[in-house]
């Protein structure tokens, strides 16, 4: 990458610093040498300002609303690909062939059980345990029952991989068995990933569940959308988790509890939520959006607004055709997308949201979606999760395989108090 200087003036003195130019023409200034030769550290909180790596997994445009894993652009995935070849690509950094494809496609479908043991771990959960902690829990102890070999090859590294993508929807799965008392039912080697994951979730021993090729498709879209996004908060959390050389199964049980929280995967849940109360206020959603607009108000536009987007998402785009399209298929109407399309056309035509560049975000229309499908509510951000892993996934691998990774610390301004002597507790006030 050709690199520029940026010039700091500070205390009198003039530093260069070199900038280094990204293969898109995004500019960063490298600051790796700041402190010890100035003294000086940056503040950025939020890291909104700050690039944590070079990456080549995903590019994205915030400006322009550009997504391209590996270069490829999302909507053109979107329409072709598969979630276990995105996966692949994003994994391996090209598409597969017919072969590797079939290998990768082998390996997810042998390593889907998890072992039996683990199924017991299931009746400790309390009834109204969130699917999302049990995914981080049995996600962490994997870790137990997969021992990671002490010398880790490209063999044993791709098993883990496989191992992770595959065991997390079977998880998922389970846990919905769990949730609704019924038996769990196990993955089939006849049978795709999405198809797996569908049959896991909904057949049973006294009904079969009959897989729509449209709904097939819908959840490999979900999933395909959801596969990776730069540094992202759960990304930067498993680049940082992993930095320590942490467990790989710790390191992904990290990401999936950072993207729980509801200004992050959490939002696609908090969007039917919004919506639901919307539909039960019998208003056109006006009110709210007022509210959301209230400086200091607790209460958001869910599903809108982004850190790096400052245009409509194109995931937005594309879930909300394909959320207007299952729609149409009969007995799958739901009011709740009229709803959605209404706030989303009194927001843009509003100057709060235009002025702040808030738009749809991934969120908005996923959860429509999923809830079309039958996916439980609160399921849907392990929906998330289940099409984050292998972005997570290729992240690490492109951390721990870099130039001399550093364990990630980052430094702070104190503003505490003064040094102070011990003040026995006899003569404490
Ligand atoms: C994801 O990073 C990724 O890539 C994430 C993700 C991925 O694929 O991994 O894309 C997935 O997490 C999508 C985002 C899902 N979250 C939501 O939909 C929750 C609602 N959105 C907001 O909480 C917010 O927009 C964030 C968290 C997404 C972004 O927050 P920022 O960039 O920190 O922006 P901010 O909170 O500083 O807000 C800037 C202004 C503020 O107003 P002012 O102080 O300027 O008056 O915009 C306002 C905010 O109050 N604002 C909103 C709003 N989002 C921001 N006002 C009303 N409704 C909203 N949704």
């Amino acid at each position: 990458m050709s690199s520029q200087e940026a010039k700091l003036i500070f205390d009198g003195r003039t530093y260069r610093l070199p900038v280094i130019k990204g293969v898109r023409g995004e500019r960063a200034i490298d600051i790796r040498t700041l402190r010890d030769d100035t003294g000086l550290i940056t503040m950025d909180p939020g890291l909104a300002n700050t690039g944590i790596c070079r990456s080549s997994v995903t590019f994205v445009d915030g400006e322009k609303g550009i997504l391209q894993y590996r270069g490829y652009p999302i909507e053109t995935l979107a329409e072709h690909s598969t979630f276990v070849e995105t996966a692949y690509l994003l994994l391996h950094g090209d598409l597969p062939t017919r072969d590797e494809l079939s290998l990768f496609s082998r390996q997810l479908n042998e390593s889907s059980l998890i072992h039996e043991d683990m199924r017991l771990f299931f009746r400790a959960f309390p009834n109204h345990a969130h699917p999302m902690g049990i995914l981080s829990t049995m996600v962490a102890s994997l870790s137990t029952f997969y021992p990671l070999p002490d010398v880790l090859d490209d063999v044993a590294e791709e098993q883990f991989i496989a191992n992770l993508i595959s065991q997390v929807r079977t998880i998922a799965a389970f846990s919905y068995k769990r949730a609704i008392g019924e038996p769990m039912v196990y993955p089939s080697c006849n049978l795709r990933y999405i198809e797996n994951f569908l049959n896991m979730m909904f057949s049973s021993p006294v009904k079969d569940y009959k897989l729509d090729a449209d709904i097939v498709r819908a959840v490999e879209l979900i999933l395909i959308l959801h596969a990776d996004h730069e540094q992202n908060c759960s990304a930067a959390t498993v680049r940082m988790a992993g930095s320590s050389l942490s467990n790989i199964y710790s390191v992904i049980s990290a990401g999936i509890s950072a993207l729980w929280g509801a200004r992050h995967g959490g939002a696609n849940m908090e969007v039917i939520t919004m919506l639901e109360h919307i539909r039960a206020s019998g208003g056109d959603g006006r009110d709210f959006v007022e509210r959301a607009k209230k400086k200091g108000s607790n209460e958001r536009l869910m599903g809108f607004g982004h850190r790096v987007y400052k245009s409509y998402d194109p995931r937005a785009k594309i879930l909300k055709d394909a959320c207007h399209k299952l729609l149409q298929k009969p007995g799958v109407s739901d009011p709740l997308f009229d709803i959605a399309v209404r706030l989303e056309d009194i927001a843009m035509h509003d100057d709060y949201f235009l002025e702040r560049n808030l738009y749809p975000n991934l969120d908005f229309y996923s959860g429509l979606i999923l809830k079309a499908i039958g996916i439980p509510y609160d399921m849907f951000t392990v929906l998330f999760a289940i099409g984050r892993v292998p972005g997570w996934l290729a992240q690490w691998r492109e951390m721990v395989h870099g130039d001399n990774f550093k364990i990630a610390r980052p430094r702070q301004i104190y503003c505490g108090a003064d040094i102070r002597s011990y003040i026995p507790i006899a003569e404490r006030k």
